[in-house]
């Protein structure tokens, strides 16, 4: 009989990678994007008064898409101007069911227009095609349909009390999922008939001034909503605007800070949706595929640009090694690459600061003692890539374990007891939300009863529907989001 060398074994069914998938990149051809924007305001797509212009770039391409203007202070009050005048004449005066038309109508668009919408997506803050179409833009149309359906029951929805908008909501939103962000606040404040005046990230402009279309193509009154676009200074200027009554937030923990300083002291109401360093905890009785898989999905969805990314995962020693093993083997085979092909499962970093930022945090983590494993793929030569990282025989103070990486690195400890994990998860200064593995459940209602987060996921991770309340505690942010909380918000 031959004797079975390394040579020539069978081939290892379990991850032959030398096999690829041929590559499918979306189309683009249908998609119109302009050279240059302006700001939306009144209704109408108006130049800057400075005539200033930034950049905004294809991040898996290092390549300009548009330019896009940068709205002054100046620019800041007549939006603000507008949506008065829009709230105070039009607006709070219109029948309720008359505004959930034209919600359900924005609605409506969003669906007709989704696949150009989610193609600029992608172009524009790197993210896979897969989740663009597949999630940002149908969760961002649902969001706009729950929100419509509120808009004349108010009463119903919260009864015994009288409900009355607060009026101009100031909006901020960051650049991991910009359209979908950019309906989480507009939705429930016109549902809730406040007018708005919305910023979008610098580096995710795109979908959000492609809405402002939409809501000119829906015929909503002029100055209902405004879209202006700017950095940190406008958004600043935003929030100091003495004629709004509510700012919305969701970025960094660091300018939430900011921003809560400045509002301190002022009739202003404010919810601030912040960072997060979510723990995923998996116990020895749980289905291990599944919870490998929904780990995976925790963190390197969306590049791990996420607040809610599931970057600390805490498995019970029984199965460490299992898991560990099996989490190496399945970042080998996700796809790294061009954000537009439709087999990709990791895109590209959102921004040239993001990617610093993620490799200062993983060298600190290597230099603290850290076991890093990464993914053999190879990456662009071009653009702004992370490889899917591991990290092992981390401390609990090592900053890689304490600090948000925003970026496709995940944390690995181990546990013995279910009180240790639970000291150990909430051990933060994060609470946005978790994600507990296990086949009883039991020990999910006793594990999620104790850990001090917003949003835990049992036996499945990042799940998000717009009935359901989003938000955190400590240093992840005050107020929520989604289902009747968010509506809520935007009212006295
Ligand atoms: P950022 O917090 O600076 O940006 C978010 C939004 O706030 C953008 O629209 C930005 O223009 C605006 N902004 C910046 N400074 C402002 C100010 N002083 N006043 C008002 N608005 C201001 O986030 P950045 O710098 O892009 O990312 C840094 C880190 O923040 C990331 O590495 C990540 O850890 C975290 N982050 C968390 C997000 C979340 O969803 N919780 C989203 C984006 C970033
Ligand atoms: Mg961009």
């Amino acid at each position: 009989m031959k004797k079975v060398t390394k040579k020539n074994a069978a081939p290892s069914l379990q991850f032959n990678t030398n096999w690829q998938y041929d590559p499918s990149p979306e189309s683009t051809d249908h998609v119109v994007i302009d050279k240059q924007y302006d700001l939306f305001i009144n209704g109408k797509f108006v130049k800057p008064t400075k005539g200033k212009y930034f950049d905004t770039i294809n991040p898996a391409r290092e390549t300009v898409i548009a330019k896009v203007a940068e709205a002054g202070r100046e620019d800041v009050d007549k939006a603000v101007s507008a949506a008065r005048n829009a709230y105070d004449k039009v607006w709070s005066k219109m029948p309720a069911a008359e505004r959930g038309k034209y919600i359900y109508r924005i609605a409506r668009i969003i669906q007709e227009r989704a696949r150009e919408l989610s193609i600029i997506e992608s172009m524009d803050g790197g993210k896979p095609i897969r989740e663009s179409r597949d999630i940002d833009v149908p969760l961002a149309a649902a969001h706009f349909f729950y929100y419509a359906g509120w808009a004349d029951k108010l009463d119903f929805a919260f009864p015994g009390k009288k409900a009355a908008p607060l009026g101009v909501a100031g909006q901020i939103i960051p650049w991991n999922f910009p359209l979908l962000m950019a309906a989480w606040k507009i939705a429930p404040a016109l549902a809730a008939g406040n007018t708005v005046v919305l910023k979008p990230a610098e580096t995710t402009p795109l979908t959000a001034l492609k809405l402002a279309e939409i809501i000119r193509d829906a015929d909503l009154p002029p100055g209902v909503v405004n879209i202006i676009t700017g950095a940190g200074e406008t958004g600043a200027a935003i929030v100091n605007h003495p004629g709004i009554n509510k700012i919305a937030f969701t970025g960094s923990t660091d300018v939430g800070k900011i921003i809560q300083k400045s509002l301190a002291g002022t009739s202003k109401k404010y919810t601030l949706e912040l960072g997060g360093k979510a723990a995923n905890i998996i116990f020895e009785d749980a289905a291990i595929d599944q919870a490998v898989e929904g780990i995976i999905n925790g963190i390197f969805f969306n590049q791990g640009h996420v607040c809610c990314a599931g970057s600390r995962l805490f498995v019970q020693e029984g199965v460490a090694k299992t898991v560990i093993k099996k989490l190496k083997d399945r970042i080998e085979t996700l796809i790294v690459g061009d954000p537009l092909d439709k087999n990709t499962d990791i895109g590209a970093i959102n921004s040239r600061a993001q990617l610093n930022k993620i490799k200062s945090l993983v060298k600190i983590g290597v230099n603290e003692g850290g076991t890093m494993h990464q993914s053999s793929c190879s990456l662009p030569a071009k653009g702004f890539w992370f490889k899917p990282t591991l990290f092992t025989d981390v401390a609990q103070s090592s900053r890689i374990v304490q600090e948000e990486v925003f970026g496709p690195v995940l944390a690995i400890q181990t546990f013995r007891t279910v009180e240790e994990v639970i000291e150990k998860a909430n051990n933060t200064p994060y609470g946005l939300s978790g994600g507990v593995w296990t086949d009883k459940g039991s020990k999910v209602f006793k594990v999620s009863s104790k850990l001090r987060a917003g949003v835990i996921w049992a036996n499945t991770y990042n799940k998000f529907d717009p009935t359901s309340p989003f938000g955190g505690y400590k240093e992840s942010g005050l107020g929520r989001e989604g289902g009747l909380h968010g509506l809520y918000a935007y009212m006295k």
